[in-house]
């Protein structure tokens, strides 16, 4: 609608008028969008209240209902009844297409997300880089690029030959089947508790990790074993979020991929040594990137460089996303600086999408010294907490565990998207359950509301819209809000940006149902009707586009 609104006043002025310029009064007796005309003041030789006068004078258009000055603004009210039909009619034909677009023109984009450890638990941070990268690819792909999913996987390194030392030496085959991370992480405590006493773990953890990059087939049996045995406890965490992955190349992937790379860069005499380790100098503001340890074992950052280049040939991207902590800023930095001095220009498209802490009590979730949090059992608490509340208010719901499992896991994943993903965020799963706060269970809640309505009224066709009041209009303004929220969003990798609108939205459509009698008054039920249909489009679709379900009854 602002783009209309640009339109229009295009035609009043010879000013060039963009849609930046135009803002939306806080107070809607100021109009529904408003022009400022103090920078044309200058050119003009006018002041600007004249200017406004001037403008809103001569301004006649069939969408405008009115155009008025006040102060140095034209102010201009949208004729509000032709202005719904459209937007009403725009979303019932488009469906759940509403707001998709071909901005992205099928450019390939790849999604670094998630990527845990393996043999240790699936952390806060694993799943707030997986809900923030499944949000990013949802918009993506809704506006025509072409996603590609990559779960890089923790799953090489040094800490493996700690781990299969630790394991000879104390493990037991049975725990490690029945609670397989909880019992790897232990023997991997016990390792660093040892190896205090006695150094020469270290030495045998090293050359266990030799082995396994050597293939000795003992060795990388066991490896694979863990692997499994935690992709299997990690696929119950993605099974209960509905997140899939298009890829699961992990860093061990690029065991046998590294040598030319590291081969390359000594050509192009990017290799430096020190302290007997190999690096590449990025340059004064950062330290030296590490290429290969002392005693020749490569790190996370040569399998990063390595990873990247496979990337670009294996997707031709031209947008390659990182959602890694905060914590992780200096390592895409140095890769970036690396991988540009190798000459790769296509080094510039990639991008670290950082994210802040989850903090309980204003504190940091930590996994280590044995305070675990394990993060399926969290999502099956709130699960649980979920399914508590149905049975107090609706006690008669047909399928109330499928319903407790998308409120429970729809109250986490909102909590987490809700706001900017660089700030910090809290975890307190009672509050985020509640169904009047800021909530996932408010959206869902709003939207459960409207499918009742529709449930009682079915089909309508013709809608004649012949007055629009302000409940509706609210409505209205943020339907029509969509698209270009959507655009936001994504240009700024920002579901946040989504998770906020469904709650404006969310609460117009409530205080409409709260003030207006929707089903009572025959002489404008068909577009009520129709307002309500377009409301359960949008929001379950905004809800989709964070990664949670919009029960329909609940
Ligand atoms: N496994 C790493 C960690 O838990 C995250 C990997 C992120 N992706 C990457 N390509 N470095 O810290």
């Amino acid at each position: 609608m602002k783009q209309k609104v640009v339109s229009i006043l295009q035609n009043f002025t010879t000013e060039l008028i963009e849609e930046h310029m135009i803002v939306v009064p806080v107070y809607t007796h100021l109009g529904d969008y408003s022009l400022p005309c103090f920078s044309f003041a200058k050119k003009q030789r006018k002041s600007p209240i004249l200017i406004a006068q001037e403008m809103a004078s001569c301004i006649q258009d069939e969408d405008i209902e009115k155009a008025e000055a006040v102060n140095g603004y034209v102010n201009i009210f949208m004729r509000r009844t032709s202005f719904t039909t459209a937007i009403l009619n725009t979303i019932r034909e488009a469906g759940k297409k509403y707001g998709s677009s071909n901005l992205g023109a099928g450019s390939a984009v790849t999604i670094d997300m998630s990527s845990p450890n393996i043999a240790k638990p699936f952390s806060m941070g694993h799943l707030r880089s997986t809900v923030i990268g499944n949000s990013i690819t949802l918009l993506l792909d809704k506006s025509g690029y072409k996603t590609v999913k990559i779960n890089h996987l923790g799953d090489w390194g040094t800490q493996f030959g700690k781990l299969l030392v630790a394991y000879r030496l104390w493990g037991d085959k049975k725990k490690v089947q029945e609670a397989p991370i909880q019992s790897l992480l232990a023997l991997y405590i016990r390792f660093h508790e040892e190896a205090e006493k006695d150094n020469s773990l270290n030495d045998r953890g090293r050359a266990a990790f030799k082995s396994l990059e050597e293939g000795e087939p003992e060795a990388l049996a066991l490896w694979e074993w863990f692997r499994r045995e935690s992709l299997l406890e990690f696929q119950k965490i993605y099974d209960l979020l509905g997140v899939t992955f298009d890829s699961f190349h992990g860093e061990a992937y690029y065991n046998d991929k590294m040598d030319p790379i590291v081969e390359e860069l000594l050509q192009k005499n990017l290799l430096m040594e020190s302290d007997g380790a190999q690096v590449v100098d990025v340059g004064e503001n950062m330290p030296p990137c590490l290429i290969k340890k002392s005693d020749g074992a490569t790190l996370y950052a040569t399998r990063d460089i390595t990873a990247a280049i496979h990337r670009k040939n294996d997707y031709q991207f031209e947008q390659s996303l990182y959602v890694v902590g905060n914590e992780q800023s200096l390592h895409f930095a140095q890769l970036k600086s690396v991988l540009n001095k190798m000459g790769y220009e296509w080094s510039q498209s990639i991008q670290h999408i950082p994210f802040g802490l989850i903090l309980k009590d204003g504190k940091k979730l930590s996994t280590r010294k044995g305070k675990v949090i394990l993060l399926e059992e969290v999502l099956n608490e709130a699960i649980q907490l979920a399914e508590r509340t149905i049975e107090e208010k609706n006690p008669s719901l047909v399928n109330k565990k499928e319903v407790a499992k998308q409120v429970g896991v729809g109250a986490v994943i909102f909590s987490d998207l809700k706001q900017h993903r660089k700030h910090d965020i809290d975890f307190d799963l009672k509050k985020m359950l509640q169904t009047d706060g800021e909530t996932g269970p408010y959206v869902q809640y709003a939207h459960a509301r409207a499918c009742s309505i529709l449930r009682k009224i079915q089909e309508v066709d013709i809608i004649e819209v012949t007055e629009v009041n302000d409940f509706e209009w609210q409505v209205v303004t943020s339907l029509q809000q969509f698209p270009n929220t959507i655009k936001r969003a994504t240009d700024e990798f920002d579901p946040s940006i989504i998770a906020k609108y469904s709650i404006n939205l969310a609460q117009s459509f409530n205080s409409f149902y709260g003030n207006v009698p929707i089903v009572n008054d025959r002489s404008h039920l068909a577009y009520r009707i129709a307002l309500v249909q377009s409301v359960v489009i949008v929001l379950k679709e905004a809800l989709r586009l964070l990664g949670i379900e919009a029960p329909s009854e609940m």
